[in-house]
């Protein structure tokens, strides 16, 4: 199957829940889909619900700003998606039900996309891919997992950042910037010519 005929399938084939009555778009996915770095977030919000595409409101654009500090272009380096396709009434945290309902179109894309690594953003995603686990976000963040052989690393979500703005050091923001120079590490460790654009850590004021 092709990432295009995926796509569609997900759009109008998908039946896997009572979601897509409650909401607008089925948000499938933004960025390169032969990028080597995929980012799996909760569920589309109210803007990613009516724009149709995932992280483009205002945690997303947290994200893509945290994204670029550490030297990863968004529209190149960076395959975006959720747990969910469809968004939660009211934004309600999603159901175990759910999220099992909606793996195996998650499973699919990572197949499809094959990156070489994945960012988990949040304890639902991570309960998604990696199931259901005993440490809660603020302990796995930072340290490397894996996933059939890829490396996958948890981060904070980004709303959570929203909430907690401090960039001092050790705030949840500069912890989540040092979690991405990883991610970004790891890549070009593998391939060296990568074509990531200049590091510049944002500035702690
Ligand atoms: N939160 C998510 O987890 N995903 C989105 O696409 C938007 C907000």
């Amino acid at each position: 199957m092709s990432f295009a005929e995926d796509a569609s399938a997900i759009s109008n084939v998908c039946d896997c829940c009572d979601l897509d009555r409650s909401s607008i778009n089925v948000v499938v996915s933004r960025g390169n889909p032969t990028a080597r770095l995929m980012l799996i977030g909760e569920a589309p919000g109210a803007t990613e619900d009516s724009m149709g595409e995932p992280f483009v409101g205002r945690s997303g654009k947290l994200l893509d700003q945290l994204l670029n500090n550490v030297g990863i272009n968004t529209s190149k380096d960076i395959f975006f998606c959720n747990a969910l396709k469809c968004r939660p009434p009211k934004n309600r945290r999603p159901l175990r039900k759910e999220l099992l309902s909606a793996l195996p179109w998650l499973s699919q894309q990572i197949k499809l996309v094959d990156p070489w690594v994945i960012i988990l953003a949040g304890s639902t995603s991570v309960e998604a891919v990696l199931g259901k686990q005993k440490d809660s976000i603020s302990n796995l963040r930072g340290k490397w997992q894996s996933l059939d052989g890829r490396k996958v690393m948890p981060i904070f979500h980004p709303s959570y950042l929203l909430r907690n703005p401090s960039r001092v050091d050790n705030s949840p923001r500069s912890l989540t910037l040092g979690d991405l120079l990883k991610v970004r590490n790891k890549i070009k460790e593998r391939q060296k010519g990568y074509p990531f654009h200049s590091c510049d850590l944002e500035r702690n004021s």
